[in-house]
């Protein structure tokens, strides 16, 4: 597949789950991605692995923190310098701080939006600056199906994902004219090591509301946010895509 030919994307959060998988399927579409993570020893070796499976400089690894604005501005400058370009985005960094309202302290309120919607603003402002003046690219949130519905003990990151769908839709507003497009994916229950710690009996629950009765590979949902930030969704934007074996349709 050559969907990205051509193409550099960025990815946050992208030294594991989803988003790791996100610039692998990225990679394997054509596009060069700087793989961007808070933690930068894993974020490199995660782009070797892809460097070792395709030309040595398809991939770079960087450490970014998505909440500072100069970690954001330097990724996008550095994925720029690398290979002269920024087609796709990829606001994928995320945390969770789960505790019922009851509980909630302001730090794990303050760390998930500060994580999940700052970062992506941050992120998403430097990306524009660059995607505006070139007249095109496509940017991809990943929000969550928490967010949709909303999940008892996520006030916090249910009303942080609900955001990103805002953001998605005002920012796709804001861009469309300068053929940007703005996209959010919403995952339901996703293999990966924010969800591998859950008690057993929270996850059979979870798995018994999903009709397609499992959860997803990372890949599944990478290959959804692969057709989001190619030109097969060309006439999509401020779309939000549910990637959740059909759980809270
Ligand atoms: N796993 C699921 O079931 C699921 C479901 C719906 C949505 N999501 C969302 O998908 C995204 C990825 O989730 P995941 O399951 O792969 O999580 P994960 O915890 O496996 O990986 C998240 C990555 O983000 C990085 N990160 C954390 N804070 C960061 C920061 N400040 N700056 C840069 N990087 C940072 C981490 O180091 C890690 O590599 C998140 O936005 C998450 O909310 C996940």
């Amino acid at each position: 597949m050559s969907l990205l030919a051509g193409k550099v994307a960025l990815v946050t959060g992208a030294a594991q789950g989803i988003g790791r998988a996100t610039a692998e399927c990225l990679a394997d579409a054509g596009a060069r991605v700087l793989v961007a993570d808070i933690d930068g020893e894993e974020a490199q070796a995660a782009a070797d692995v892809i460097n070792a499976k395709h030309a040595a400089d398809t991939a770079l690894g960087l450490a970014v923190d998505v909440r500072s604005q100069v970690d954001a501005e330097a990724a996008v400058g550095a994925a720029v310098e690398q290979w002269g370009s920024l087609d796709v985005v990829v606001n994928n960094a995320g945390i969770t701080r789960d505790a019922t309202l009851r509980h909630m302290t302001l730090e794990a309120w303050q760390a998930v939006f500060e994580v999940n919607l700052q970062g992506m603003m941050l992120v998403t402002q430097a990306g524009a600056a660059v995607m505006r003046e070139q007249g095109s690219g496509s940017i991809v949130n990943i929000s969550s199906i928490s967010g949709k519905v909303g999940l008892v003990g996520q006030t916090n990151y249910s009303a942080a994902k609900a955001g990103v769908v805002g953001f998605t839709k005002a920012a796709a507003k804001e861009l469309a004219h300068r053929g940007v497009r703005v996209n959010a994916v919403q995952p339901g229950l996703v293999d990966t090591p924010m969800t591998s710690g859950l008690r057993n009996d929270i996850l059979q629950q979870k798995l018994a509301e999903v009709p397609l009765g499992r959860a997803a590979d990372p890949r599944e949902v990478a290959t959804v946010v692969l057709f989001l930030a190619s030109d097969l969704s060309s006439y999509m934007t401020g779309a939000v895509l549910e990637v959740t074996g059909g759980r809270f349709m």
